[in-house]
């Protein structure tokens, strides 16, 4: 599919088929994705934990489940990512990974000193090093969505108490489960109806798959230009 009719086109799926599975190599597709995108250092410490509805542990799927709030389309869903990263196992390899670039020539020592600086600092605050190493996982999480819409699934990034989703799903010492990064994904469903005109539906309530995408706010309202808080379309000289 086309790049921009994709985004045009993309919105959250709330009601899955859950007649049909996905493909193991329509998910391969899917879960290679995230691969695509950058990450500092070529590093990739991000993991994701993949829970297939043919899958299913009676036992251990309620918990997964409830730390997923419960919501019906979660439960619909053919697959279920959820991404975790790994601040101290980055920290160790990443130095080693910048070597490994500036040998294939990939990155020039000479003109990025301020890089190399940084890595002889070592990774510094970890609150920090775990925000940027979430937002970098994000980034596949989102690349993982559009390549499951490419493929005519449906997807959605779904909430979950961390807490809770981390020891439903074994996370060992050391690994962050990204809050907003689990997925649901699978083949939306045949019978999706439109959100009640007017109505106020939680999200939770699975009111389907709506025909136009949720109102978007405008580009000037998104973007300033040259300063915080100055309009993009005129910036000051
Ligand atoms: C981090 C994140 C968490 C979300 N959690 C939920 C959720 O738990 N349940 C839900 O129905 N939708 C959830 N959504 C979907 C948003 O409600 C949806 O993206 C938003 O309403 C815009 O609609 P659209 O995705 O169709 O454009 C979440 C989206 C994001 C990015």
């Amino acid at each position: 599919m086309e790049y921009s009719a994709l985004l045009a086109g993309r919105r959250s799926t709330r009601r899955f088929d859950t007649a049909r599975d996905v493909p193991d190599d329509v998910l391969e597709q899917v879960l290679a994705a995230p691969l695509a995108m950058p990450h500092a250092g070529n590093t990739y410490d991000w993991r994701g934990v993949v829970l297939r509805r043919r899958d299913r542990d009676a036992a251990t799927w309620p918990a997964v489940h409830a730390a997923l709030l419960g919501q019906s389309y979660v439960e619909e869903a053919a697959v279920v990512v959820a991404f975790a990263v790994q601040p101290g196992w980055w920290a160790e390899r990443y130095r080693a990974n910048i070597a490994a670039l500036v040998d294939r020539g990939l990155i020039d020592p000479a003109r990025h000193a301020g890089l190399l600086a940084m890595v002889d600092a070592g990774p510094g605050d970890s609150d920090f090093l775990t925000t940027g190493l979430i937002g970098e996982a994000m980034m596949g999480v989102a690349a993982a969505m559009l390549a499951a819409l490419d493929a005519g699934l449906g997807a959605t990034v779904t909430a979950c108490r961390p807490a809770e989703l981390a020891a439903a799903i074994g996370l060992p010492d050391g690994a962050v489960l990204c809050p907003w990064g689990v997925l649901a994904i699978g083949w939306p469903a045949a019978d999706d109806e439109p959100p009640a005109a007017g109505g106020s539906q939680p999200e939770e309530a699975g009111a389907g798959r709506p025909p136009a995408a949720a109102p978007k706010p405008g580009l000037d309202e998104m973007y300033f230009g040259r300063r915080w808080g100055q309009s993009l379309a005129t910036p000051v000289l």
